[in-house]
């Protein structure tokens, strides 16, 4: 950890090794800096127009100097024809295989950004500024994307790593709580995969509110922990499927709930169905799952109420998952904070009964 001039601490870059080759990623200290460094010779940016505007007066001369291409940060930019008019764009540029360019944003600018990058002129490097817990805590490596297609999600996609992230938690300085929040879900799964001290250091963190002084140490411990995962297992076999912890019904609760639960938060609450499926079937002890229930609440606090829907309507959610055959799903089942391992489980047989009751008791969410 290397001390800076504004006396913050500015983490060690974080290597991950990829197949399509190795890269970095890096912390910095201002939103400014890691901007900076990241369009040094870039042929344009991919950017979040709101970002654009909430940064308009910090970043104005840096981006006068390169074409920018403003998109909306919306599920729409994330299809097909985003990607279409982010190639025309890249052309309009004479953008060729040796160019770089760099994505401003969160998810949905990544995802489009990877995509375009990918399949133009059959592979260009993208670098990443990522703006959003969700993004710089865990998307932002792995090299996946995913966009909609004919109104479903993710259903087309490819992996194209990036050639560096350039991280400050600074830009979370301007992202709304419920965002923030939502970011705080691949953070608490992430700690959970890793161990017990991870868990435990984001416990501590949480004391001090959502906002606290160990965002950035999360952020690279959350990152640690899926290096750990995704280098091992680059292209979704077996030990990635852990990264589903808490997905398949987090998925579910968002359809059943027409996505009024941002998706973070229906993460952590997956996790904590999932959790007590474990409990109760005696495979996580009751003090884990105690513990780990606690910082979920304190997540989820001040969630809008969401409406009623029953066990069975979320198991036929959850059926359309696409880790779920017929009536049997392989679960990745919590044993311990770092003992994740996938269970194949019967929805009707084991699942059913559990979820029913779990509904009937659910201190996570609150109905209308
Ligand atoms: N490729 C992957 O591995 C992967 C993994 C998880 C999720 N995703 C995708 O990511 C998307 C969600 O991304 P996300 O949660 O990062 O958010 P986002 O990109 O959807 O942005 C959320 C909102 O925050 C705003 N915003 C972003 N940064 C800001 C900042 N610093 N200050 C103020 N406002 C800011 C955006 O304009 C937008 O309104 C989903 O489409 C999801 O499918 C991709």
């Amino acid at each position: 950890v290397t001390p800076t001039s504004d006396q913050h601490e500015v983490p060690l870059p974080l290597p991950i090794r990829s197949g399509q080759g190795d890269y970095e990623v890096r912390f910095h200290a201002s939103p400014r800096a890691a901007l900076e460094t990241s369009i040094t010779g870039a042929i344009g940016v991919i950017a979040d127009a709101h970002v654009l505007e909430v940064y308009r007066d910090e970043f104005g001369d840096l981006l006068a100097s390169v074409p920018v291409l403003e998109l909306d940060a919306t599920e729409e930019t994330k299809t097909i024809e985003g990607v279409a008019s982010t190639c025309s764009w890249l052309l309009s540029l004479r953008a060729n295989r040796t160019s770089r360019v760099v994505a401003l944003g969160g998810g949905v600018i990544q995802d489009v950004a990877t995509f375009a990058a990918h399949i133009y002129h059959r592979g260009m490097r993208w670098d990443f500024v990522p703006t959003t817990l969700l993004a710089m805590s865990d998307s932002c490596i792995g090299a996946k994307c995913g966009i909609n297609h004919d109104g479903f999600k993710n259903q087309l996609g490819v992996f194209q790593s990036p050639g560096a992230i350039e991280i400050a938690t600074g830009f979370l300085n301007t992202l709304d709580d419920v965002e923030l929040r939502s970011g705080y879900g691949e953070v608490f799964k992430l700690c959970l995969t890793h161990g017990p001290e991870a868990f435990e250091h984001l416990e501590q963190a949480l004391r001090d509110g959502l906002r606290n002084d160990d965002l950035v140490a999360l952020t690279r411990l959350s990152l640690e922990a899926k290096k750990h995962v995704i280098e091992e297992d680059e292209y979704e076999g077996d030990l990635r499927r852990v990264l589903n912890y808490g997905q398949t019904f987090g998925h579910a609760l968002e359809a059943v709930s027409h996505n009024g639960v941002p998706h973070g938060l229906a993460v952590i609450w997956g996790c904590d169905l999932i959790n007590f499926i474990a409990f109760s079937k005696g495979l996580l002890a009751e003090s884990d799952f105690v513990a780990i229930r606690q910082v979920a609440t304190s997540l989820l606090a001040g969630m809008v109420p969401v409406p009623a829907f029953t066990a069975a309507e979320l198991i036929d959610a959850a059926r359309t998952d696409k880790k779920a055959e017929g009536t049997r799903v392989n679960l990745a089942i919590l044993y311990a904070p770092g003992d994740l391992r996938i269970v194949q489980m019967d929805f009707d047989e084991d699942l059913a009964p559990l979820i029913a009751r779990y509904l009937e008791q659910d201190v996570l969410l609150s109905r209308n």
